[in-house]
């Protein structure tokens, strides 16, 4: 049977570890039930329909998580007869591919491998048909992820609405040395000041990633728009209502015309590939994209301009020595030329915040894949 599209269920939706302010303020906005801010994510009560405008909308979300039972679970039995008892004919096909993730914290099952072994055993024989057609695992571009997750012998069981990590937008055509996650990113500009209409620079821009989510932003273009989504391979998908749901949101995206946004960065393939990247989103006319050195960006007095960037941090990009070096410069160049700019740059330690020489800063602590990152957000 095809699932009900305005059943209330309850939706967990992921993100990188510190980021979880953003994406709660986001998450709120779309005027969810239930929103819950969590660690390492957001809760919220919702449809299907809310399930798909969560994938198409939030900018700052990983995965969108839909519960589909919690239930205590002491043994193996429990976990295979009450996975096998779901309906899994919503989701997949008897013939389609799936993906089983688990994790497990202090409960007696305790090898994530048995577990994922066990929920997929359910899953077969539960879809297994008269004719012995059967799902097959694949453990890339599955049509279904199925999380499973237990924590004190409790398990909450979950299907991926998203399919592939919504950081992959689907808008990227230069990857660069070290891209920030466009997730991240968003989060970035979103914690900043900015009012969609300043300019906005990023003097280490590398393949356009702030300035992109930035455009984004701006434009009110949902960052979902470029790519397709894990719900609509499900059985039943009623994809003439989300045509709709996607055209409705394609109607309202529209750049304000008179927008900048400045990106340099001292190489060459860096810049010609952010170039790349602004045209897949179709607004490349906003876009004043150089080669040139970040320290010697023509800052204007009283140009309110908004600076984003992620500094290089050493560890995947720049000579460990001349960083700090760097971070003086930038710092010092800022603290002279842009009096009540506002900036939001991610940097990699502490230390290097320390170095920028601002006199004031919040400071959010992120996880921006292996690294610990700070982003620094404030008015020089
Ligand atoms: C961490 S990467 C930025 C990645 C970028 N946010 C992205 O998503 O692709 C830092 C960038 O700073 C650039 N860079 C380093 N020193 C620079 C300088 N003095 N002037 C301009 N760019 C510089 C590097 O080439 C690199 O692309």
């Amino acid at each position: 049977m095809p699932i009900g599209m305005k059943d209330q269920t309850e939706h967990f939706v992921t993100c990188s570890p510190g980021i979880e302010p953003v994406l709660h303020r986001e998450v709120r906005a779309l005027g969810f039930s239930k929103v819950e801010q969590q660690v390492g994510g957001v809760k919220f009560l919702g449809s299907m329909l809310d399930a798909w405008k969560a994938n198409l909308e939030l900018r700052t979300a990983i995965r969108v998580l839909r519960r589909l039972d919690r239930f205590p679970c002491p043994d193996e039995k429990t976990l295979y007869e009450t996975v096998k008892a779901i309906d899994w004919s919503q989701f997949l096909a008897p013939d389609g591919s799936f993906f089983v993730d688990a994790q497990c914290r202090q409960s007696s099952l305790d090898h994530s491998q048995f577990i994922a072994q066990r929920t997929k055993d359910a899953v077969v024989d539960s879809l297994r048909g008269d004719d012995g057609a059967r799902p097959s695992v694949a453990k890339e571009n599955a049509d279904l992820r199925i999380h499973v997750h237990l924590w004190k012998d409790r398990c909450t069981l979950s299907v991926d609405t998203s399919g592939d990590s919504l950081h992959k937008r689907g808008w990227r055509k230069y990857q660069g040395l070290a891209p920030v996650a466009e997730t991240i990113a968003a989060a970035v500009v979103l914690q900043s000041k900015w009012d969609c209409r300043a300019p906005i620079v990023d003097p280490f821009c590398g393949s356009g990633t702030l300035l992109i989510e930035a455009a984004l932003i701006a434009s009110d273009t949902a960052p979902g728009l470029f790519r397709t989504f894990g719900f609509e391979k499900w059985p039943g998908h009623d994809a003439w209502a989300w045509a709709k749901v996607r055209s409705d949101a394609q109607a309202r995206a529209q750049m304000p015309k008179k927008l900048k946004l400045f990106g340099r960065d001292h190489e060459h393939k860096h810049i010609s590939g952010a170039q790349k990247n602004a045209e897949s989103i179709g607004f490349s006319e906003n876009f004043d994209l150089e080669v040139a050195d970040g320290l010697e960006f023509p800052w204007k007095k009283g140009w309110g301009a908004t600076i984003v960037c992620n500094m290089p941090y050493g560890m995947r990009v720049g000579n460990p020595e001349e960083l700090d070096q760097l971070h003086k410069d930038f710092g010092s160049s800022l603290r002279t030329n842009c009096s009540r700019y506002d900036f939001s740059i991610l940097v990699g330690t502490r230390q290097f915040a320390h170095l920028l020489g601002f006199q004031k800063w919040e400071s959010l602590p992120i996880q921006n894949g292996s690294l610990q990152c700070r982003l620094l957000t404030g008015r020089l």
